[in-house]
């Protein structure tokens, strides 16, 4: 990872502000999610935007320039528009090239990192060296706002990676899914409106359960062990979750966790973490990040991250 970029919508809605509008309080939410915050679209803004924003600062940041990219992924179940894709219309608003694989992925929450596997999978068969990854969403737009079990925890954003091929180690991966409606957004032509509904305690059981053992998948195929790790990066869920696999792995210390600023942000949630990191100088050059993600499918995605940021302006 060379490169990091992220965007925020402008309306910032603190759990007091929910408690006006759904019969929930601060207290509730954070303790039993962590979240204390988080952003949702205002006018004008959309998980296009957001997504379009985060990729020109990690291209920015990666120091390189828009044409040089060769794989755009995005990871999103709530881009604009059903086709185009995001990455089509991200690829013609920063001047990327026409020739090279450019397409978007649903893997609901588990996406940035299946996006970052299909992006190493792109350049091998297709050639080139530099991919772009972003993963963000609107979910504020798929909220239910009367059901006080899901509206609280989800939140708009997005980040954004850019990644350089090394031909010197493979991406080490573990992907999976356990096909099941726990978490579902029903499409056009449903009954149903098209919200997120949710088993809240079925996911929990999911995300305890799949965390350890698909970072440990990962560790294995890569030969190592928590101590050659800096960092683990979950899926800002919950921070209960996180906590409870923290404390199962054996090193808490190195779980970072910022739900409590932006709550859900589904796709966008590894790099806004990574992002965050970044900026507050933990993640430096050289380091390796062990990150999973987890979500609607049951989909999941555990991967090594090797760290090449250059040093925060
Ligand atoms: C959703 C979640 C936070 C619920 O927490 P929980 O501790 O399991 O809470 P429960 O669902 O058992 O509900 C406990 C009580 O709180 C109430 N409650 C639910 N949401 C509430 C809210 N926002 N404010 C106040 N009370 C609430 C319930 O009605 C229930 O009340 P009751 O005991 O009178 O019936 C938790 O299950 C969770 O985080 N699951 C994983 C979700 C997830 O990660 N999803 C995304 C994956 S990508």
């Amino acid at each position: 990872m060379i490169g990091i970029g992220r965007a925020l919508p402008g309306r910032c809605v603190t759990n007091d502000d929910l408690s006006k509008i759904v019969d929930t309080n601060d207290a509730w939410i954070s303790e039993r999610t962590g979240i204390r915050r988080r952003y949702y679209c205002a006018e004008g803004e959309s998980a296009n935007s957001l997504i379009i924003a985060a990729a020109r600062e990690a291209i920015g940041n990666a120091h390189i320039q828009p044409e040089k990219i060769d794989c755009v992924i995005v990871a999103t179940v709530s881009g604009d528009y059903v086709t185009p894709s995001v990455a089509c219309l991200l690829q013609a608003a920063l001047g990327i090239r026409e020739n090279i694989p450019v397409m978007d992925i649903n893997a609901a929450c588990a996406g940035f990192l299946y996006g970052t596997a299909a992006a190493s999978g792109m350049l091998q068969v297709c050639g080139g060296r530099y991919a772009l990854v972003v993963g963000g969403e609107q979910l504020s737009r798929l909220m239910d706002m009367t059901d006080r079990s899901t509206c609280v925890l989800f939140g708009d954003g997005a980040g954004a990676a850019v990644y350089e091929r090394d031909d010197t180690t493979n991406l080490c991966v573990d992907l999976g899914s356990r096909g099941g409606l726990d978490i579902q957004i029903q499409g056009a032509g449903s009954p149903e409106p098209s919200v997120i509904q949710m088993n809240g305690n079925a996911v929990f059981r999911f995300a305890v359960g799949v965390i350890p053992s698909s970072l440990n998948a990962v560790l294995e195929k890569a030969n190592l062990t928590m101590e050659d790790i800096d960092w683990v990066v979950c899926h800002q869920a919950n921070a209960r979750i996180i906590d409870h696999c923290a404390k199962k792995m054996g090193a808490p210390e190195k779980f970072y966790k910022n739900i409590d600023r932006y709550g859900n942000t589904s796709a966008a949630s590894i790099p806004l973490a990574l992002y965050d990191m970044y900026r507050e100088g933990l993640l430096k050059d050289g380091q390796k990040v062990l990150a999973v993600g987890f979500g609607g499918g049951l989909t999941w995605a555990g991967a090594l991250l090797n760290i090449h940021l250059g040093v925060t302006e």
